[in-house]
């Protein structure tokens, strides 16, 4: 089938939108072999060998063992916020299996991507529980707090009401998750944390090519859909864990630290998957996909506008910390 034609196919909306289950159908071949590309591409790992068992120890409570204390941290106050804001993002897995698992549904390839991908995420944060409270690095109390505040609130995706703009959605927050989690690892100094935190990232970055090779077989479905689906995405995008509690004091620390800000938002996140879905390269937009490509145009251009602004603010407060600390 052509693409012209498969484009007129999923186009039966009565408002002239995308048929949803069209497209859903349309992308199916497209999941099967993307499936069987990441099944190939995914090593088998096993997240227990990357946890240093042999430095825990048991705490109070039921065990009497010993109580936590800051200072058995190894991690800097930074490195913990991340770790912890990152793991918080893991545990609400049910929520984000809940939605994927509606969109999508649960048969045929795309079914067996849902699950697939919901077993690879359930090891994220059961690695990164196990490594925290075995080394200590955070108060478990605290942790655990913040985890049933977190997943009792939930997470409902404002694009799941269409499967195009969440398949667009996907393909950038991977990526910005795998970012995130490398460059805490690499933030933490610690080996253990950062092998780890690097597999992880690893993970996730198979995912975003998944939903990459995705979004662009949407582009060839229905391109105008498409190109106002990422516009959509980049205009009001922000990370499933923006719900957990104090997150713009956290991300400010983050941003700080250069872990995740507006400047690796944008270059790294949002124009390499643009480069590669050619979005502004593309020669098959009608008027409502080139209006959307001149909006994103001046959005990334704002973005970086503010990314700039950001820097030199916070180069200026490292220059005063580092004057007041001479
Ligand atoms: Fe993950
Ligand atoms: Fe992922």
């Amino acid at each position: 089938m052509t693409p012209a034609a498969t484009a007129r196919d999923a186009r039966t909306e009565p408002d002239g939108g995308l048929d949803q289950a069209g497209l859903l159908r349309e992308l199916e071949p497209v999941v099967a072999r993307n499936l069987d590309r990441h099944l190939a591409a995914a090593k088998e790992w096993f997240p227990h060998t990357y946890v240093p068992w042999s430095d825990g120890e048991n705490f109070d409570g039921p065990l009497d063992g010993v109580a936590w204390e800051p200072g058995q941290s190894k991690l800097d106050e930074t490195a913990r916020t991340s770790l912890i804001l990152n793991l918080l993002t893991e545990d609400n897995l049910p929520s984000y299996h809940h939605e994927i698992a509606v969109l999508f549904g649960r048969d045929g390839a795309w079914g067996t991507w849902v699950h697939r991908w919901t077993a690879e995420e359930g090891r994220h944060g059961t690695a990164i529980r196990d490594y925290l409270l075995t080394t200590r690095a955070v108060d478990p109390v605290e942790l655990e707090r913040a985890r049933m505040t977190h997943m009792s609130t939930g997470y409902i995706s404002p694009h799941s009401q269409r499967a195009v703009n969440s398949i667009a959605y996907v393909s950038f927050q991977e990526l910005a998750t795998r970012i995130s989690h490398r460059n805490t690892g690499v933030h933490a100094g610690e080996p253990v944390c950062e092998r780890l935190l690097a597999k992880i990232a690893n993970d996730e970055n198979l995912h975003m090519v998944f939903y990459r090779n995705l979004l662009g077989a949407a582009f060839e479905v229905a391109p105008d859909e498409a190109a106002v689906a990422v516009l959509d995405v980049a205009r009001n995008f922000q990370m499933p864990g923006a719900t957990v509690e104090n997150y713009a004091r956290k991300s400010v620390k983050i941003a700080m630290a250069g872990i995740y800000n507006l400047r690796i938002h944008r270059d790294e996140v949002l124009l390499p998957v643009l480069r590669n879905i050619r979005y502004f390269e593309r020669d098959d937009l009608g008027p409502e996909g080139e209006q959307a490509r001149e909006e994103l145009d001046a959005l990334l251009g704002g973005l970086d506008t503010a990314a700039r602004r950001f820097e030199e603010k916070r180069d200026a407060y490292l220059a005063r910390q580092a004057a007041r600390a001479q």
